[in-house]
């Protein structure tokens, strides 16, 4: 079907795709072939935060980059490129691919989002393909399923879809800006997880008791969630993002044998953060699957944020100059 509409191009593309970060997670799947997911879920775009890619086609055979660093065959990032460009790729043709990014790879920042939704993204443009957004989100999913939403700016729900072949599962932009909104990422540690959330998300829907649960958990938040966004209620945002991102981790934790990625320092963020709120201070969390904490807060309090944390890192969601 992709191969299909593919016409080659002699040119080198480049592409960006921001990283996100969802309010409401993505955590399981009904089909893992196609990455489908067993519910929908919600996120906030990173603006600047993501990847950029150059791909051309190359002589002989693929060659891939990471961040200026040729990677080598073997590791798990040219594997899962290799394995998406094959979707994709005219007889006896070979790419060159070049990725870079400008948020901490494999550290809970879905730095694989980005990543499959700019590849996607030079995909349509080298091969022609012309392929609208919903479409492009479709194809992203087949990378990686948070991919899909990583192809739109701003709030972004995945509509979980329920049919076998995924045509009917991609996101779709929910065209509402709260310029006021702030995320601010708390790098607890750069280096690469224990277990990857792939294996960490088949593990929990697979042994978890907790996990039974999720599906209603996520009907109940989404609507929360999408309340909140129209009505900007801050509170209700942010309480409701915290609490399914622990939702999230108590159904992994619960799963056997336990998955546990909070660090000492991801703990001590999150008492920080419930300090604050006892005082009265606004500001929530939410967390991936890795000990990075990202916080929610808005623009009014910016500054007694930065205060209390000095390392935090701000992205302003939805301004040009975002980051
Ligand atoms: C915790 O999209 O990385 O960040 O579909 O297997 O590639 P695959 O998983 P991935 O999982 C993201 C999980 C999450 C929650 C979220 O982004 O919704």
């Amino acid at each position: 079907m992709i191969k299909g509409r593919v016409r080659l191009s002699s040119a080198k593309v480049t592409a960006f795709a921001p990283a996100n970060i969802a309010l409401c997670k993505y955590w399981g799947k009904r089909n893992t072939e196609l990455n489908l997911p067993v519910t929908s879920s919600l996120s906030i775009s990173m603006g600047r935060l993501g990847t950029e890619t150059t791909l051309s086609l190359n002589e002989n055979r693929d060659v891939f980059y990471l961040n200026g660093v040729q990677t080598d065959q073997d590791s798990v990032f040219s594997k899962r490129t290799t394995e998406y460009l094959d979707l994709f790729r005219p007889d006896n043709s070979f790419f060159s691919v070049d990725t870079k990014n400008n948020i901490p790879t494999a550290a809970g920042l879905a730095s694989s989002a980005s990543g499959f939704a700019a590849l996607a993204g030079v995909l349509n443009r080298l091969f022609k393909m012309e392929l609208d957004k919903k479409e492009l989100s479709v194809l992203a999913r087949l990378g990686s399923g948070s991919a899909c939403r990583s192809v739109y700016d701003g709030f972004v729900e995945w509509h979980a879809g329920a049919r076998d072949d995924g045509m009917d599962s991609y996101a779709e932009s929910l065209k509402a800006a709260w310029p006021e909104l702030r995320i601010g990422i708390m790098t607890v540690s750069e280096k690469q997880k224990p277990k990857g959330s792939r294996e960490a998300m088949a593990q929990t829907v697979k042994t978890s008791f907790f996990y039974r649960n999720w599906p209603d958990r996520v009907i109940h938040d989404l609507t929360a969630i999408k309340e909140a966004i129209n009505g900007r209620n801050f509170e209700l945002l942010g309480e409701t993002s915290e609490s399914n991102a622990l939702a999230m981790h108590a159904a992994m934790i619960e799963s056997s044998p336990a998955i546990f990625y909070w660090l000492p320092e991801t703990i001590r963020i999150f008492h920080r953060v419930w300090e604050l709120r006892q005082k009265l201070v606004p500001v929530y969390f939410t967390i991936d699957a890795g000990p990075n904490v990202k916080l929610l807060f808005l623009q009014g309090i910016e500054n007694r944020i930065i205060k209390e944390f000095p390392d935090l890192q701000i992205v302003k969601p939805f301004e040009s100059e975002n980051v």
